[in-house]
């Protein structure tokens, strides 16, 4: 299948009309266009200390964010404030682990979770979560030894989301900020 730019994908996408902006036709327009991983690197920031987020568009329908993973690292289990997402892994290897929750007193900020499927991502193969089951972790575990960049499509964008502690069995709403947006660093980021 022939490779297209980043740029490419994000216009791409901008034609999608509203209506057909859905689970199923993002992720099948993401399968049949793999990135050409070239055109990604203005977007690439390695931290050792934290995985990169780095804008690459926004709109007001859709943000595509290209995340980097340096071996080991994770993302907290975390909802998606209730919005569509879809990824695609360009560049090395993740997993994807969902979970349910099993039990949530919401007044005392408890909740139990259990895990259910993963996932496997690489070689641009695409994904999306499912709004039905929207608890996820991401995970450039170290036994896949080697860095990652995914490329995330968040619609509509948000900048908070809820964040679950499995080890207290707590949640909380979280900020999310971006690392670079077009391809320069952030006010304050020390990489
Ligand atoms: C993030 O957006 O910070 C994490 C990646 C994801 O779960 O999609």
């Amino acid at each position: 299948m022939s490779r297209v730019s980043i740029h490419n994908l994000v216009s791409g996408l901008r034609e999608i009309p509203d209506e057909q902006f859905v689970c199923d036709n993002v992720y099948d327009f993401l399968s049949s266009h793999p990135v050409d991983t070239d055109t990604i690197n203005p977007y690439v920031f390695w931290s050792s200390k934290f995985y990169t987020r780095n804008l690459i568009y926004k709109d007001e329908r859709f943000e595509m964010m290209a995340i980097c993973w340096e071996r080991g690292q994770v993302s907290r289990v975390h909802n998606h404030a209730e919005q569509r997402c879809w990824m695609t892994v360009p560049i090395g290897r993740l997993k994807g682990q969902n979970f349910a929750v099993e039990s949530i007193d919401e007044s005392k900020g408890y909740c139990k979770l259990i895990e259910t499927d993963s996932f496997e991502l690489a070689e641009c193969l695409a994904a999306k979560v499912e709004l039905e089951e929207p608890i996820h972790q991401i995970l450039n575990l170290a036994e896949f030894e080697e860095r990652a960049v995914s490329i995330h499509i968040y619609s509509k964008p948000f900048d908070t989301c809820v964040s679950y502690c499995r080890d207290t069995d707590t949640f909380k709403t979280v900020n999310l900020c971006y690392t670079s947006v077009d391809g320069k660093l952030c006010d304050g980021i020390m990489l």
